[in-house]
């Protein structure tokens, strides 16, 4: 028997494949249900006990010697029909991969702040999960005041007590005039949340740029050319605007800003509902209160806000007539902004 471990043994180590056939035989003739080794294992139980270790390990060693041959050859054969057969061709064109493209409110949001960033404006961010204080009471919307109503609130409890999904970016304003000493001329840019029923004109959510300046002898003329540099920046150089009195709490004097209607020319459509203009902000000097919530000497320092919605402005600038689509995520509308910002 020893004699037949070392014969075989002799016959693995020389063996060499080359064909799958002459692999598949061996693994037949050896390592089959009926190989031969199966044979030497059957066979094992006549070696007499003084035998049984070495033969055992012999037997053992062959097993294991031509089941390495054996995957050796195989994985080597396989390999050489792929690089035959399959062979990766590296002059062939790769297979397109789709860009995606910036969201159109990204697009606008980002080139409201490169026109201010021209005017030395820098970007400043506050969270969307608000106190009473920045949302409300330090903007001069005492509690229980009706003006308060203008913004339909989601309110959300947490360890910090009641707190409300920022309503609007003015919220940012007190952050910041808490925090910074003037002249302090920032932008904020962000989400807000109201509580509204959606529709084509509605949304429970959106995106608004908040805008602040305030220095020593600020006047609305001041906030009147910036706006007006703005208009023409964003609209075009023909653009016209126009300042209607308004109301805002934390505004004094308040208004509200027009553009005239890029689509026809201030002659009267249906975008501008043939007025000829489009509403896009408020603004207005910060009321003396306000500053002084937040700790700024309303003696020395005057200053200018104004606030606008991304949606309203990107609804002109690419005429789009459902506020809806934005956040639909449908691939064949945000395919259509391709842009460099
Ligand atoms: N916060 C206002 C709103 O959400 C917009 C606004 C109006 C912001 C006047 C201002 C402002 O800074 O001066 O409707």
């Amino acid at each position: 028997m020893k004699d037949k471990i070392k014969e075989l043994l002799s016959e693995v180590e020389g063996f060499k494949a080359e064909s799958k056939e002459q692999l598949e035989d061996f693994r037949i003739k050896l390592l089959g249900s009926k190989g031969q080794i199966k044979d030497l294992f059957a066979e094992f139980k006549t070696v007499p006990n003084e035998d049984k270790k070495v033969v055992g390990q012999a037997i053992n060693e062959l097993r294991t010697k031509a089941q390495e041959k054996f995957d050796a050859f195989k994985i080597s054969l396989e390999g050489n029909t792929e690089s035959k057969e399959e062979a990766i061709d590296l002059s062939r064109t790769g297979v397109p991969y789709k860009v995606g493209s910036r969201h159109p409110i990204s697009i606008v949001r980002n080139e409201i702040i490169d026109i201010f960033s021209r005017i030395g404006f820098t970007v400043s961010e506050g969270p969307e999960v608000e106190d009473d204080w920045h949302n409300f009471s330090a903007l001069n919307f005492p509690p229980e005041h009706p003006a308060r109503d203008m913004q339909d609130t989601f309110f959300v409890e947490s360890e910090e007590g009641e707190m409300a999904l920022r309503t609007h970016t003015s919220s940012v304003q007190v952050r910041i005039m808490e925090n910074a000493k003037p002249p302090i001329r920032t932008l904020s840019p962000g989400r807000v949340y109201r509580n509204e029923a959606i529709s084509a004109r509605a949304h429970c959510f959106f995106h608004q740029v908040e805008g602040l300046y305030i220095a020593e002898n600020v006047s609305f003329a001041d906030l009147k050319q910036t706006l007006m540099y703005f208009a023409k920046e964003m609209f075009g150089e023909k653009t016209k605007i126009r300042l209607r009195p308004s109301y805002f709490p934390f505004t004094e004097p308040s208004a509200e800003m027009d553009v005239s209607c890029s689509v026809c020319n201030s002659e009267g459509c249906n975008v501008c509902k043939y007025t000829g203009y489009l509403e896009i902000m408020g603004c207005g000097m910060v009321d003396p209160n306000v500053l002084e919530n937040c700790g700024i000497d309303s003696k020395k320092y005057t200053g200018f806000a104004f606030g606008m919605g991304v949606e309203r402005i990107a609804m002109l600038k690419y005429k789009v007539n459902d506020l809806r689509l934005y956040s639909e995520g449908d691939v064949r509308f945000l395919d259509q902004f391709k842009s460099a910002f």
